[in-house]
C-alpha cells in the first residue's frame, strides 16, 4: 500500500518549497511506482485544454503507445467522461480496453480535479488480476487531491 499521510506531506512540503505541479506530478509518481509490487505500470495523464484528449505526462513502467488517449476511449477516457474513478479487476472483460502491456489483468484509474473541473488522474497498472481496492483508491484521492491543489493554484 502506498502511504498516503506519509506523500502528502512530502507534496506539501514541495509546495511550500516553491516546486511546480510538474515537479509534484513526477515525484508522486516515482514515490506510487515503488510503494507496492502490485503497481507495475504508474502514470499520470493530464487533460488537453480542449478537453477532448489525456496527454501522458510521465510514468515508470514499460513504454506505452498510449501517449494520448480521447476522451470516451479505454479505461482513463472513461474516467474522465463519467467522472467517476474506474477499478477494473478484469480488463480483460472490457470492449474498449487500450492495452499498455499483455500481462497487464487489472486497472485503477484515479481522476486529479477539483470538484467537477477534471485536470487528469493517476493510472496503474498490474499484472494481478483485482489487484486494487477501495484503500488503494483512497489513499490515491489524497495524493490526487493535492496535486490538484497546486495544478489549480497554478490555473488561477
Ligand atoms: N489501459 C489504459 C491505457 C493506458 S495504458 O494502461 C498505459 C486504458 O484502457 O485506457
Amino acid at each position: 500500500m502506498i502511504d498516503a499521510t506519509e506523500l502528502v506531506k512530502e507534496l506539501q512540503e514541495m509546495r511550500d518549497g516553491g516546486f511546480l505541479s510538474d515537479a509534484l506530478l513526477r515525484q508522486a509518481v516515482k514515490r506510487i511506482a515503488v510503494a507496492d509490487d502490485r503497481y507495475d505500470w504508474v502514470g499520470v495523464y493530464l487533460l488537453n485544454d480542449e478537453g477532448d484528449e489525456l496527454w501522458l505526462h510521465n510514468y515508470v513502467g514499460e513504454p506505452t503507445e498510449h501517449a494520448k488517449i480521447a476522451v470516451g476511449q479505454g479505461v482513463c477516457g472513461t474516467a474522465v467522461e463519467t467522472k467517476e474513478n474506474q477499478n477494473v479487476p478484469d480488463v480483460s472483460e472490457l470492449d474498449n480496453y487500450l492495452a499498455c502491456s499483455p500481462h497487464v489483468q487489472s486497472e485503477l484509474v484515479v481522476l486529479i480535479r477539483a470538484g467537477d473541473e477534471i485536470f487528469g488522474q493517476i493510472d496503474l497498472d498490474s499484472e494481478e488480476p483485482a489487484a486494487f481496492t477501495e484503500k488503494d483508491e483512497s489513499a490515491l484521492e489524497a495524493v490526487a487531491d493535492k496535486l490538484a491543489e497546486q495544478i489549480a493554484a497554478e490555473r488561477r
